[in-house]
């Protein structure tokens, strides 16, 4: 009989639906929970000195612009650059400097009440978030992209968890090449819905023709039948699959036992992986990868891990103190990690 788990009727560990062990804490305890890891490996890579020091002096003539009309970063090291501030100033600030952006990647707080943000009216909200996307439509770059995150809120007798994407798909210049699921493991449970297990990206660039689009760096090596041929040839890329418009990567978890190593104390903290495809796919080496709501900072990691120039914007100061330090712990363990890799050869 195939073994398809205790909740389906042809599995040979079937349990009746009737029987009490279907009910929550009697049936077999399910697999462990599989944390991520605390920086994904290829975010630790060397980076050559000639780049290091390029994306360092790129960062550091963008402050030097930004010091006469919004004053000194709050963190600036090695091609990262902090801000604390609010986003609208920042970019308004960057247009006025004349500095442009090869990709903004973020998610705007949900107007959901979160410890980060004061709730509007729904369409003071959508109004607002209209206002910083024409901002970083602004500082883009003609091949530039703009990669939104975000997820549900209420809207008032209409519904309960309204996408969203749905809301502010139009609400900005930018032109929408497609919507990528985010789906995840874990998350809240729910009574009288189904859990909730994605959010949405939305992808956006400048030109709807002409944008930038590493396809190759973010193929999925996991291939079902590699070997597989037509006419004599293999049918898939030996680089590997196009990764859909399907994601699934870990949300960053948090709680005894189950926590992620790499959940800092913000609330809504990006997984690296999902960052990390996000800048492979859509910058270049040296490029400027823009986070106008850097929050824990995740956005700089996957940016300076893979050798582009960050530039984060956070309102609240225990968060731009938090993401600082593990700006600092990253770039120590990356040289720590080359040390080693150095040390592996000798
Ligand atoms: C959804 S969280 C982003 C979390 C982030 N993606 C991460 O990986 O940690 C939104 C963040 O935007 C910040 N924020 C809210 N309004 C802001 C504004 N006007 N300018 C800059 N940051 C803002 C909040 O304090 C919060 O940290």
């Amino acid at each position: 009989m195939l073994n398809l788990g205790p909740l389906f009727e042809r599995s040979d560990q079937a349990i009746s639906p009737t029987s009490p062990e279907r009910r929550i804490g009697k049936g077999p305890a399910p697999p462990p929970h599989t944390p991520t890891s605390a920086v994904p490996h290829g975010l630790l890579q060397r980076i050559g000195e000639d780049r290091r020091r390029s994306c360092a002096e790129t960062a550091q003539r963008i402050a030097d612009a930004l010091i006469p009309i919004i004053g000194s970063p709050f963190y600036c090291r090695e091609g990262v650059l902090l801000y604390h501030d609010d986003c609208h100033r920042v970019l308004a600030a960057l247009a006025q400097a004349k500095a442009t952006a090869h990709l903004t990647l973020t998610s705007p707080p949900y107007n959901i009440g979160k410890e980060y943000e004061s709730s509007l009216p729904l369409a003071d909200y959508l109004n607002w978030c209209a206002r910083w996307m024409s901002l970083a439509f602004d500082v883009t770059s003609p091949r530039g992209a703009f990669w939104l995150n975000v997820g549900y809120l209420a809207v008032e007798g209409k519904g309960k968890a309204v996408p969203i994407a749905y809301l502010l798909w139009d609400r900005s210049q930018f032109y929408l090449q497609q919507e990528i699921v985010w789906n995840y493991g874990a998350g809240v449970t729910t009574k009288r819905a189904f859990a909730p297990r994605n959010e949405k990206w939305l992808f956006y660039t400048k030109n709807a023709e002409d944008f930038v689009f590493n396809l190759d760096d973010v193929r999925d090596p996991n291939v079902k039948y590699p070997n597989q041929k037509k006419n004599g040839k293999f049918r898939c890329n030996p680089l590997g699959k196009n990764p859909s418009d399907v994601w699934q990567f870990p949300k960053v978890t948090s709680g005894f036992q189950r926590s992620s190593r790499e959940r800092t104390e913000h609330p809504a903290q990006f997984p690296l992986g999902v960052v990390d495809r996000i800048v492979k796919v859509s910058s270049n080496y040296g490029d400027l990868v823009i986070d106008p709501f850097s929050g824990s900072g995740s956005t700089g990691i996957a940016a300076v891990g893979n050798g582009r120039v960050y530039l984060g914007v956070e309102l609240r100061e225990d968060y731009c103190r938090a993401s600082a330090a593990r700006f600092d712990s990253f770039l120590r363990l990356r040289d720590t990690s080359a040390e080693q890799e150095e040390f592996a050869l000798l």
